[in-house]
């Protein structure tokens, strides 16, 4: 299947459109995300962001998904593009694999080649480094004889070298090296895909030398990287090198063994979470096939991103000596925080999944895996058990640690549950639970209350001109502030002339279409109204006799406190405070628009909320065509105000 580098061939318009005509999209999407139906439409939780309602969907109608929560959208394509990372021509050969349809290439000119990205480049040199690997393993007498041979000690069988693609490096310098370069890969490449070192100029080796090889698959089964494990006990050589992080290899962002895992994982809704490369395949071994591991690394926040797309549930695996109760303790922490669910298996002292499962046999081994599971809850109290029962020390120890661990769930109903349980298990009230679940959850809110404005103090004053992508719960307190702003400007210049007309003219035509959220700025919007009608000059004494309480102590507020915004327009046109009547048009104009675009991102916000919870499918269309409607208003109103909204 290799292009070898230098042809100039590129995929026919039939191909594509072949390809295109195949696509189902729930079956293409559904090879990443777990798809529930909702009427005619799925839904899922965002692959793109780390929501915890489902704001995802795929139409199969229109063959289109939409993820509101990050904003991406598009058809089959699009989706595994962005999900995979792959450029447009990967995607069509990956496309064109699933469905079996014969790619067929044409010749290009030079100029269009070399647009060809880097990344297409990457996993071609990849792929063709694992092959190699492969290939000296299976054929070569060193790769038999070392590699294949500490394979088959390890009981690996073929299915599994196949399924994992295992190789072997041969004990030489540059074997590879030569072999690409024959082959016509550049040694920029090669050294780009991490494969090469490169010492002197014109001096290179190997990266991987006499090593078995494990190779890292993405999600959707194209090597990114490899591990290669040392086979002899040589001093001052580490036992895995590992490949460099690369445009293909975000190292925090991939978990091996997912691509092999990840319809059990779906099947059996958990996953294992293991230590090592080994203790995947051995897992495997023993028919449990929904295990990763994150490498002899901890877990980021983009691996639990990647697990949640699977499944909510994982159970931490590891060795029973100290060093292992130490990793898995950590990966607690980690999954709780991530708000997963999360239970532990520990084998029995000094043995791993290879020694175990050989020892005892893969049926035996599940069973104990069966047996052996136990919530996190549980498993802190039998590590205390030995001396908390008679040391009260000892288990105000175990109660704050296991405490600790439920304050990091970010779900308080979760947490809940399990202070009910913790309080079972030690035979002592919830409230003395609570009241330290408490005192701890407090304590972390008011350390980053502190980062919070430390960082707050740091950052210049805001005010009112600062437009910035914001959060949903800032949304309507933004909108808000936007509303004062317009109260003020005509509160405090509604018969100024600028441009030949009143502000006041100017700015209720602007808004005669807007419905001020605030109701105390929704009567003082109204009375200026009524006064354009019958023509009453509305000012603050007006609203001194006439105004709520409400509206009077805003109307005193918005005519005597300093204008907010004064500094930064002082700074940015060199005018002081008292000046600012001389800036009305530029103040009325951005005002209005700045407060029509606060107002239609509130309206798309609230839309998705609708659309969070449409029944039906006559809903959903209606909610997307709201959407897409306020999107393009956003985008003009944006486009006026010389902003970039995100997508
Ligand atoms: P282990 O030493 O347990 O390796 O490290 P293993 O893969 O389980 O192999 P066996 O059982 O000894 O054959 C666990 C993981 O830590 C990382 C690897 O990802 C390994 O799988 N590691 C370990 C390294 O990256 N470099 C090292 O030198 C050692
Ligand atoms: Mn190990």
């Amino acid at each position: 299947m290799d292009r070898p580098p230098g042809s100039y061939e590129v995929i026919t318009r039939e191909t594509i459109d072949e390809v295109k005509s195949r696509i189902d999209i729930v079956d293409v999407i559904g090879d990443f995300v777990t798809l529930k139906r909702s009427g005619q439409n799925y839904k899922a939780l965002s692959p793109f962001t780390n929501e915890k309602t489902a704001s995802f969907y795929v139409v199969p109608s229109k063959g289109i998904f939409k993820d509101f929560s990050s904003g991406k959208g598009g058809d089959g394509i699009t989706f595994v593009m962005e999900h995979e990372g792959m450029s447009y021509v990967e995607v069509i050969r990956y496309m064109a694999k699933k469905y079996g349809v014969e790619v067929k290439e044409e010749a290009i000119s030079e100029d269009q080649h070399v647009q060809e990205s880097d990344r297409d480049s990457l996993y071609i040199v990849m792929n063709y480094a694992k092959e190699h690997y492969k290939d000296l393993l299976n054929n070569s007498e060193e790769g038999k004889s070392i590699g294949l041979s500490y394979f088959r000690e390890r009981g690996f069988n073929d299915r599994t070298i196949e399924k994992f693609e295992l190789g072997y490096s041969l004990n030489e310098w540059d074997s590879f090296c030569k072999k690409a370069l024959r082959a016509g890969y550049s040694d920029e490449m090669l050294e780009k895909a991490g494969l090469i070192i490169k010492k002197d100029p014109g001096k290179m080796y190997d990266r991987f030398r006499g090593r078995v090889i494990f190779p890292v698959h993405n999600l959707a089964g194209k090597v990114i990287a490899f591990g290669a494990r040392i086979l002899t006990k040589e001093k001052d050589q580490p036992k895995y090198i590992n490949s460099p992080e690369t445009e293909i290899y975000r190292k925090g962002h991939v978990l091996y063994g997912m691509f092999q895992a990840k319809n059990a994982i779906r099947r059996e809704d958990f996953c294992y979470l293991v230590e090592g490369y080994t203790d995947v395949i051995s897992l495997h071994l023993a028919d449990v096939d929904n295990v990763v591991s994150s490498s002899g690394t901890a877990l980021t926040d983009e691996q639990i991103k990647l697990l949640r797309r699977f499944t909510e549930n994982i159970t931490v695996l590891f060795d029973g000596d100290a060093a292992g109760i130490k990793a898995a303790l950590r990966g607690i922490d980690l999954v709780l925080k991530g708000g997963l669910n999360v239970r532990i298996v520990l084998l029995p002292d000094a043995e791993d999944p290879d020694s175990f499962s050989r020892k005892r046999g893969s049926a035996e081994f599940r069973q104990y895996l069966k047996d052996h599971t136990q919530d996190f809850i549980s498993f802190k109290i039998d590590l205390y058990a030995k001396d908390a029962s008679h040391d009260p020390i000892k288990k105000a120890e175990a109660i704050r640690d296991i405490v600790t661990s439920i304050s990091l769930i970010p779900d308080p109903i979760k947490r809940s549950v399990y202070i009910q349980e913790t309080g079972q298990l030690l035979k002592m009230p919830e409230s003395v639970l609570v009241t330290e679940l408490n005192k701890i959850v407090i304590s972390e809110r008011r350390k980053k209350e502190q980062d919070r404005s430390r960082e707050e103090s740091r950052a210049p004053s805001v005010t009112i001109e600062d437009i910035e992508p914001v959060t949903k719960t800032d949304m309507a307190s933004i909108v808000q502030r936007q509303e004062r702003e317009s109260m003020r400007l005509l509160l405090n210049y509604a018969e100024s002339h600028y441009d030949d007309q009143r502000l006041v003219d100017f700015m209720l035509t602007e808004l005669d279409d807007v419905e001020f959220t605030n109701p105390v700025y929704r009567e003082i919007h109204q009375r200026f109204r009524e006064g354009a009608q019958v023509g009453t000059v509305v000012d603050t004494f007006y609203f001194m006799e006439h105004g709520s309480d409400a509206v009077k102590q805003e109307v005193a507020d918005l005519t005597t406190s300093r204008y907010e915004a004064s500094k930064h327009w002082s700074e940015k046109y060199h005018i002081h405070f008292p000046n600012e009547k001389d800036l009305l048009h530029d103040l009325a104009y951005t005002n209005v628009l700045r407060l029509k675009f606060r107002l239609i991102q509130k309206l798309t916000e609230d839309n998705l909320q609708q659309m969070k919870q449409a029944a039906n499918e006559d809903d959903l269309e209606k909610y997307f065509t709201i959407h897409e409607q306020l999107k393009g208003a956003e985008k003009d109103l944006a486009s006026l105000l010389g902003i970039v909204v995100p997508k």
